[in-house]
């Protein structure tokens, strides 16, 4: 695998692997590796000849400085987690490579309504800095495709949104979400959850599914699934975020005559905040 820390580097190692007519593959990553983000590269390589993994922990998203301070640097680690898929160029600019011009003035990419709703509410600003970091690392690798997890579903639908409005030539493939044995949905910040919580918090899960039977059994009384489910949670001992019915594609709330549902929630753990979903078609 080849690493790149500069945008320039890289691209003229694309150019020559376009030159040759190789199908280029982006995965944008902030790093931390764990089995979901490999199989995100798993999937990129079914479709293309050339994976591109970007590692950058993107400051503009996080709505704490603390967090994105925290957030677990594992290059080596990555590497090798890498190096045993088959990825084969990493792209880990710096934070000048990425906003030479520093982040205060940095021009932003927005995608208004949809990255208003859902995390977007509790995360001000979060979805700006992803549509902004995604749109320059498209810019930068030029890839035919970029593959995107399932598990962020609201980040998928943005992301889509994002290239149809901007007309970026590229394909977004998504990968189904890579869960844990119990079913939890793999995320970096599972690592935050404490060892008491652990067997815990597949109630998100739990009610997530439980509405979609729901759904599928022709119960579309979303407002009292929802509650329900709420109630449930709370019993836990997890606060809720959301736990709601969405229009699979405008992340309206769902309508009766809606034929594709998702079922999304996000809980907060005593570190953590939770995301899963899932969809349902009718
Ligand atoms: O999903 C993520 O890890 C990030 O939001 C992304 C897409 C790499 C942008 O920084």
């Amino acid at each position: 695998m080849q690493i790149y820390n500069s945008a320039d580097g890289l691209r003229s190692s694309l150019a020559s692997d376009k030159l040759d007519g190789k199908k280029i593959a982006l995965v944008p990553t902030m790093g931390n590796l764990h089995d979901g983000h490999l199989a995100l590269i798993e999937k990129a390589k079914e479709t293309s000849d050339v994976v591109v993994c970007s590692i950058f922990v993107n400051a503009l998203q996080f709505n704490l400085k603390e967090d994105w301070e925290q957030y677990p640097r594992t290059f080596d680690t990555d590497c090798e987690k890498l190096r045993s898929v088959g990825c084969d160029y990493l792209f880990h600019p710096t934070e000048t490579e990425m906003y030479p011009n520093g982040l205060d003035t940095q021009t932003k990419v927005v995608c208004p309504y949809l990255t208003d709703v859902l995390c977007g509410a509790s995360r001000p600003g979060h979805f700006e800095g992803v549509t902004t970091v995604v749109s320059k690392l498209l810019n930068i690798v030029q890839p035919h495709e970029a593959v995107f997890g399932v598990k962020d579903y609201q980040q998928l639908i943005v992301i889509k949104r994002l290239i149809e409005d901007l007309c970026f030539p590229v394909k977004i493939i998504s990968a189904p979400i890579h869960r844990e044995i119990d079913g939890l949905a793999m995320s970096s910040r599972n690592w935050h959850i404490e060892s008491d919580e652990r067997p815990k918090v597949i109630i998100l899960k739990e009610v997530i599914d439980w509405i979609a039977e729901n759904i599928l059994n022709g119960n579309l009384d979303f407002f009292d699934l929802e509650s329900i489910a709420i109630e449930r949670i709370n019993k836990r001992g997890f606060e809720v975020d959301y736990i709601t019915c969405c229009n699979s594609e405008t992340l309206d709330f769902a309508a009766n005559d809606d034929k594709n549902i998702t079922v999304l929630g996000a809980i907060y753990t005593k570190k953590a905040r939770l995301i899963d979903n899932v969809s349902v078609q009718l």
